[in-house]
């Protein structure tokens, strides 16, 4: 059945009042596949707010890869974890700008009509975990619109309370929604987890991607130097622009990628390859890197290890390209390196980094905004690399500059891409 998209602006009901259905897109397992044949907008009904819980109206929300692998069912079928087996469907999005619409039981601290913006981690706060280690140490931790249903690409999103933050004043509601999943990530794994600091040399890959851009922001606030790796001059040039110190195009050290299963002459070969980057990346950093920055996996990590300066850090949240990493594991015990991993970040270091793109010193970067009919395209973009930056969608908002409530300098605009 068609989908009336023609009242996403409009929402009959005041805040305090949910309406009987929303518009969805949703993945079901009988279309796993390439995002543009998994998501399919559906008309769904809307949830009530539990305990603690909070229903938000979806002005606009954010792309980010993590529903591109719900719509491919890779590495794992999301539909065996969180609330899927009660609902039996995925509504993904795991960024979201948007209007408290209505509180559940227990909720104080926000109100019908407040303007928010929604950070992606839930875990259950009767987990001692939250209370004296970390939420993302929790038994019941999960990302919202991913190891969840009820995710942003709807009109109305189903969240727990501690997951909102304000809105920035000065960001529309496309901006606002557009940052907070990769950008929160690599405030943790740069800040907390690897504790750059004023001076720290940093090398970061796929600095013009999402998490990318933010990364080599985050590394300009700290005073710490970066150089990201990139696979066009054109991505260079933004990413010098967010701050980094120069870029390495990737394609002219084709050869140092690890494909697995190489014969000793194909090591040795791709490892004079990796040599050669490592000089390339000291050349621009003016020594070797005390961090590096990996989410691609399989293909950098070993380049990664050797990179690295003798007591550095790998600091990883992701494996783009594999999971299975292997690597000479001589560079790390003989240089006393570590790898670290990450996964997003908890609700305080959202809410001290959100801060940061409320004074402006950090800005999101977005390259488009797109209508709420283009969401499975946009997933399919950023499944072909055919963007930079991030993809915002506009849900309730009805045009792109709509939500700003103060002066700023707003998003820096991404140009390059299909
Ligand atoms: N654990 C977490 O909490 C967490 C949070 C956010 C994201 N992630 C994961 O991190 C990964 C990246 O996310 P993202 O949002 O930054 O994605 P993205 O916007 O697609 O950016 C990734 C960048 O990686 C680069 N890249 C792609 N293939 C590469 C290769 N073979 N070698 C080197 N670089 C390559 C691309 O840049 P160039 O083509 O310019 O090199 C691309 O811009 C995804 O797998 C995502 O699911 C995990």
């Amino acid at each position: 059945m068609a989908v009336d998209l023609s009242q996403l602006a409009q929402v009959d009901t005041e805040p305090g009042e949910l309406p009987g259905t929303m518009a969805a897109w949703v993945i079901r397992p009988e279309r796993f596949g390439e995002p543009r044949d998994a998501f399919e907008l559906e008309e769904v009904d809307v949830p009530e707010p539990a305990a603690f819980e909070v229903i938000v109206r979806v002005m606009a929300a954010g792309v980010n890869y993590n529903n591109v692998w719900a719509a491919l069912a890779e590495p794992v079928s999301i539909m065996k974890y969180g609330d899927h087996p009660e609902f039996g469907h995925h509504i993904g999005g795991s960024d979201a700008a948007g209007i408290v619409w209505k509180v559940g039981p227990g909720v104080t601290r926000w109100s019908p009509g407040d303007e928010v913006v929604i950070h992606c981690n839930q875990a259950s706060y009767e987990d001692v975990e939250v209370h004296g280690l970390d939420p993302m140490a929790a038994p019941s931790q999960k990302i919202w619109g991913y190891e969840t249903t009820w995710g942003s690409f709807a009109q109305f999103t189903k969240v727990q309370a501690q997951q909102l933050l304000p809105k920035p004043a000065a960001l529309s509601w496309a901006e606002a929604a557009s940052y907070g999943l990769v950008y929160f990530t690599a405030w943790r794994m740069l800040i907390t987890r690897a504790q750059i600091k004023a001076g720290s040399r940093v090398l970061i890959w796929g600095a013009a991607g999402g998490l990318g851009v933010f990364a080599t922001q985050i590394c300009r606030a700290a005073g710490a130097e970066s150089v990201g790796v990139v696979s066009s001059a054109e991505k260079g040039a933004l990413v010098e622009q967010l701050g980094a110190k120069g870029f390495i195009n990737r394609n002219d050290f084709a050869g140092m990628m690890r494909k697995g299963g190489e014969s000793p002459a194909e090591e040795k070969a791709r490892f004079k390859v990796s040599r050669a980057f490592g000089q390339a990346v000291k050349e621009l950093l003016g020594d070797a890197p005390d961090v590096v920055f990996e989410h691609v996996g399989m293909q950098t990590f070993p380049t990664s290890v050797l990179t690295v300066k003798p007591f550095g850090k790998v600091v990883i949240c992701a494996g783009t390209t594999g999971y299975n990493l292997d690597f000479d594991v001589r560079y790390l015990w003989m240089k006393q390196k570590e790898i670290l991993g990450s996964h997003f970040a908890n609700a305080y270091e959202c809410t001290k980094a959100n801060e940061l793109i409320e004074s402006g010193q950090i800005r999101p970067v977005l390259w488009r905004t797109f209508g709420f009919d283009q969401v499975a395209e946009a997933h399919q973009l950023m499944r072909d690399n055919k963007h930079s930056g991030k993809i915002a969608i506009l849900v309730g908002a009805a045009e792109e500059g709509q939500g700003r409530t103060a002066e700023g300098p707003g998003a820096i605009n991404a140009e390059v891409g299909a």
